[in-house]
């Protein structure tokens, strides 16, 4: 993060308007903002209504703050606060002290071995998808596959539903909660969020429901003599192996928020963007059926068997790279630190953008083309392995970054087995929603059965 040359205060972006700052232009075109920012190097000063964040535009400076080697940064800035009031002190969103303790609890319910037990849930879910589907239906693949996701989420993590209500009241809540958080991001102004507004109502509303389900559902998981096989259970029984210490229920309801919420968003919006440029693309699709009919022949894909489609994976990471679903993430700095040629006082917030490093000509030649091929192993150069962030990076790396392309892998192989989609007549143009998480903005696509295909490798 060093350089030999320091330049004091990183410039302001032009633009700013008083009191708002750049928060219009930020809801309005983020991606346009951040190349403008980039404009005047690697670190420009953005104004988020009174507040300066420092956004970082260089694949080589993001690594190294992700890296984070000297602790110089920790969970905070614009998306991370926003993101903590919903998600508390879960792991994504706690700090430094306590993610060391957390972290090593939470990942025994992501062992791989336990991801071996979820892929036929994990299958079930895309097939009940797919078989819900009728030929020449046009459907809501966004809503689909965000159904899918949390019907993936719900099965895996909580399979005893104490009152039978509390899980679906979860499910309801979480999209209108995710929906609502890039204005708590972009305006921190909590008297905002506070006026009598339908879609402020709506958000105190779901808030107060997924509270209500998450004490139930932690409350009976406790009591009960024989736990399930469950993520919750798992996390419920997990100690610290320093202190032997369990998590509190509101650390555990912390938890299941978290893993609710990044689990099912951004799996779902990465499946959306998937489809949405397979239909564009019919030669990448024949060649992805070309695979999945090869290997699978009809059969259901497991876990063991996920080697056998690396197409299907390049597909995947290609759409990662395109859409990555954290296409915004943020930092504070706990100490003075300089990034770049600039020095950054304690407490400066830093805002990075996958979406914006994924698109870097440098690293990735036709960076708005879908070339699943770059990531042929032969092809990928050590700049592209920089720039792609799409899960993070350094100890705060997604902890579900196998559960969540495994279920990716299985849903996409699931589906395109059966269907092939395709955007209605006259549909109009898709292009990415002002949410946490990178989604479509709306994506109706029509459900084809699919063409025989044609035999030979992918
Ligand atoms: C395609 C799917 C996914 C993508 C693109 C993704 C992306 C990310 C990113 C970028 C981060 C780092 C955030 C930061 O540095 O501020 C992260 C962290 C995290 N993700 Fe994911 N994620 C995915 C799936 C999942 C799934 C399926 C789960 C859980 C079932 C999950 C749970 C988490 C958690 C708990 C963290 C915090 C990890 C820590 O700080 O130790 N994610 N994810």
């Amino acid at each position: 993060m060093t350089s030999a040359r320091t330049t004091g205060e990183a410039p302001v972006l032009p633009g700013a308007l008083p009191g708002l700052g750049h928060a219009a232009r930020l809801l309005r075109d983020p991606l346009g903002l951040i190349g403008d920012g980039h404009q005047f190097g690697p670190v420009v000063r953005i104004m988020m209504g009174p507040r300066a964040a420092h956004l970082v535009t260089s694949p080589g400076l993001v690594r190294a703050i992700l890296a984070n080697g000297d602790g110089s940064f920790d969970k905070g800035g614009p998306v991370m606060n926003a993101i903590r009031g919903l998600l508390g002190n879960g792991l994504l969103t706690c700090t430094a002290d306590d993610h060391a303790r957390q972290r090593p609890m939470m990942q025994v319910a992501f062992q791989r071995t336990r991801l071996g037990m979820y892929a036929p849930i994990m299958a079930q879910c895309a097939a009940e998808t797919a078989e819900g589907w009728r030929a020449g239906q046009t459907v809501a693949l966004d809503a689909d596959m965000l159904r899918t996701a949390i019907r993936v989420a719900c099965r895996t993590l909580i399979t005893v539903d104490p009152d039978g209500t509390s899980v679906a009241a979860m499910a309801e809540a979480i999209p209108v909660l995710v929906r609502g958080l890039f204005r708590r991001t972009v305006i921190p102004l909590s008297w905002v969020h506070r006026l009598p507004l339908p879609a402020n109502l709506r958000y105190r509303q779901s808030e107060q429901a997924l509270a209500r389900a998450m004490d139930t559902i932690v409350r009976h998981c406790r009591g009960l003599a024989v736990p399930p096989d469950d993520l919750l259970s798992h996390i419920v029984s997990a100690s610290d192996p320093a202190t032997g210490q369990g998590m509190t229920d509101a650390e555990v309801e912390d938890q299941v928020r978290t893993v609710l919420t990044a689990g099912t968003e951004t799996t779902a919006s990465l499946l959306a963007w998937t489809f949405h440029l397979l239909g564009a693309h019919p030669d990448v699709e024949q060649r992805l059926w070309d695979e999945l009919d090869g290997v699978l022949a009809g059969r259901m894909p497991t876990f063991g068997g996920l080697g056998q489609l690396p197409f299907t994976k390049r597909v995947l990471t290609e759409a990662l790279r395109l859409y990555p679903p954290g296409w915004l993430l943020s930092r504070t700095a706990t100490a003075p630190v300089r990034v770049g040629d600039y020095e950054l006082e304690r407490d400066a917030e830093v805002l990075f953008s996958p979406s914006f490093l994924h698109r870097d000509e440098h690293a990735f030649p036709e960076p708005d083309r879908f070339l699943p091929d770059r990531w042929l192993p032969q092809s990928i150069t050590p700049e592209q392995r920089e720039a792609f962030v799409a899960m993070g990076g350094g100890r705060r790396k997604c902890i579900g970054d196998v559960f969540g392309m495994t279920e990716a892998t299985i849903v996409l192989a699931v589906i395109a087995s059966r269907w092939r989609l395709r955007p209605p007549k006259n549909a109009v143009s898709v292009h990415p929603a002002l949410r946490i998480v990178l989604n479509p903005s709306a994506l109706p696509m029509v459900a084809e059965p699919r063409p025989a295909s044609r035999p030979g490798p992918p």
